[in-house]
């Protein structure tokens, strides 16, 4: 059996996904970043669902999304003058802000901690969405939790399939890396995930330069555990331009042209040289390499600067050997 998939852009769709939600159903819905896996951020059972469904451990919390910045006072007191600043500018966009919560928001979607991520989300199918269901929605990317994000419906529905009660089809996803996701809970503000709002933006924004968090012992995201956002194929870095295809069946993950001849897949993420095509083709062109038969994925470098920052972040998670916990048991399935 395969997942119900409805075409965002039609009002019935839409009213039908609203009433999913409001039941404690679970959506699947385009945003601009990658598709996510809605629930009522006020259900705790389908919340649970969430959680059941991605296979993720439950010391991973959710970001809530919200339709509009008004909203922003069901979850989070945010008392800051900085979040009307930051909201100003980048919401509705791929920016999540880490914030103290009301004590209204279920813990399951926090795991307990005394913050709660929020967005608005721009895509207006996710909008339309979450204003229709009349409540915040908690949604994780729609994906088996330690895998690469869903950038397109047909992914989501091969990935969780009939687990899901819809999906919502808003064609691909525009920024195709996750929401950066900043901290505000602390004195400094921190970046806890690289994403969609490149650092330079947001330490111009806020007049500071921005720490990147490490790689904690117990992870606040899972943006910061060390393997994620992987292929099921091993991913190896190059240190620069790829050369000659080595031996064995070997794709390549090429920066702007296909590189030498010999490889058995390649994928080019951005003939215009730009890393927001780059961010946008990241996902899919992954998937189309770690679905072709291949023993290694050698992946080109790309600069570090605006989303290169994001991108080189992701390929880094997707290259860090496994580790024992739950991203690796997810590889597993
Ligand atoms: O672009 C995105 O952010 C997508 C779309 C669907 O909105 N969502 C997404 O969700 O990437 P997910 O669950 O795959 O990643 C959310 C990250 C996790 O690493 C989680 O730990 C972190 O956000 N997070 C959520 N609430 C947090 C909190 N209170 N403190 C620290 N990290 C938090
Ligand atoms: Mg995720």
């Amino acid at each position: 059996m395969s997942a119900r998939v409805l075409p965002a852009h039609e009002p019935a769709a839409i009213e039908e996904a609203a009433a999913v939600l409001r039941r404690g159903g679970l959506v699947a819905f385009p945003t601009e970043t990658v598709y996510g896996l809605g629930a009522d951020a006020f259900d705790p059972r389908a919340v649970a669902r969430v959680f059941e469904v991605k296979a993720r451990p439950s010391f991973d919390p959710l970001i809530v999304h919200l339709a509009d910045a008004a909203d922003l006072s069901r979850v989070s007191p945010a008392l800051d003058p900085r979040v009307s600043a930051l909201a100003a500018q980048f919401w509705p966009g791929p920016l999540t802000l880490v914030l103290p919560r009301r004590p209204e928001v279920p813990d399951l979607v926090t795991s307990g901690l005394d913050t709660v991520g929020v967005r608005v989300p721009a895509h207006p199918a996710a909008r339309a969405l979450i204003q229709a269901a009349g409540t915040p929605v908690a949604a994780p990317s729609a994906n088996p939790f330690g895998y690469v994000s869903p950038t397109t419906a047909a992914h989501v529905a091969e990935l969780l399939g009939p687990a899901v009660d819809l999906v919502l089809d808003g064609g691909p996803c525009r920024v195709g890396v996750e929401s950066t996701i900043l901290s505000l809970a602390g004195q400094t503000p921190v970046i806890l995930r690289p994403g969609g709002v490149p650092r330079e933006a947001l330490e111009e924004a806020l007049g500071v330069a921005l720490e990147v968090a490490g790689r904690p012992a117990r992870p606040l995201a899972p943006g910061q555990l060390e393997k994620h956002y992987a292929t099921r194929t091993p991913l190896r870095i190059l240190p620069g331009p790829a050369g000659r295809a080595p031996e064995g069946r070997v794709g390549l993950l090429a920066w702007r042209t296909a590189g030498p001849e010999g490889y058995a897949a390649a994928e080019v993420l951005a003939p215009d040289g730009s890393p927001e095509t780059a961010a946008a083709n990241l996902f899919a062109a992954l998937r189309r390499l770690d679905t072709a038969g291949l023993d290694l994925i050698l992946a080109e470098p790309c600069d570090e600067a605006g989303l290169g920052h994001a991108i080189m972040d992701r390929l880094r998670r997707a290259e860090a050997p496994p580790t024992a916990g739950p991203a690796r048991r997810a590889r597993r399935r």
